[in-house]
């Protein structure tokens, strides 16, 4: 089985929007695809199939309900804050042992390819003493940087390439999801990322990409 470990340079710069375009990418192989996304912050049970995990079980194919919410993001939080905060605004903490334990349960089960998405972005604040940073050094599963394509993004996506390189992270690829109504090219950005960071390999993902585009980074993902 592989398993990756989705991450990005920040929150809404596009993990869920590729994880959604890999798992159909990878359904249409018929391969057994599997997503977790054990803490969501901003949880409207009112709008379930607009968040994180009703837009990833679509993805999969699978109902939207009670159980299977709790299955593929047994962490909800309603207020749209990092999740220590959120957790703590409903007298709650996250519990990281509890979350890394599920997830290793998750990379347990009998899928062809896993995906896990993280919450924001590298290093934003997990628990009250964890960043996803250390939740990823602790999973050591190869990981998909997603970055816009703002200017500034090649500041945030070096940065983020540094700490993961520093703390042992092996990042598989980098994905730039071009950011609505952003200024600077998407091959500019892949150019100056790449011109100073050869060691990960960069795609791009242009709005509203038709599949294809996704199709070339699904392919990638499986060759290992
Ligand atoms: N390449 C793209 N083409 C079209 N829409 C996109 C693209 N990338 C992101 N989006 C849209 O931008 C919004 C934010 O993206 P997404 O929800 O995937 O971000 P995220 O990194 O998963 O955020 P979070 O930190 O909340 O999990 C969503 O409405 C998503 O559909
Ligand atoms: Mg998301």
């Amino acid at each position: 089985m592989r398993a990756y470990f989705i991450t990005a340079t920040g929150t809404d710069i596009g993990k869920t929007y590729l994880a959604c375009s890999l798992i159909r990418a990878w359904r249409e192989h018929g391969l057994k695809v599997a997503a977790f996304k054990p803490v969501l912050s901003g949880f409207d049970a009112g709008h379930a199939g607009e968040s994180d995990a009703g837009r990833l079980l679509t993805a999969l194919d699978e109902p939207i309900s009670p159980q299977s919410l709790d299955a593929i993001s047994p962490w909800r939080y309603a207020a749209p804050l990092s999740p220590d905060v959120a957790a703590a605004k409903e007298g709650k903490r996250v519990d990281y042992g509890a979350v890394l334990a599920a997830c290793r349960r998750f990379l347990r089960g009998e899928h062809d390819v896993a995906l896990i998405e993280g919450a924001g972005g590298v290093m934003s604040p997990l628990s009250e003493d964890r960043t996803m940073l250390d939740w990823m050094a602790d999973l050591r599963l190869p990981v998909i940087l997603v970055a816009g394509s703002y200017l500034g993004t090649v500041s945030h996506s070096l940065t983020a390439l540094s700490v993961l390189e520093e703390r042992g992270v092996p990042v598989r690829l980098v994905v730039i999801s071009e950011t609505e109504g952003g200024s600077v090219p998407l091959a500019e950005s892949a150019l100056a990322l790449t011109r100073r960071w050869a060691a990960a390999p960069v795609y791009f993902l242009p709005r509203g990409a038709p599949p294809q585009a996704t199709g070339i980074i699904a392919d990638t993902l499986l060759a290992g």
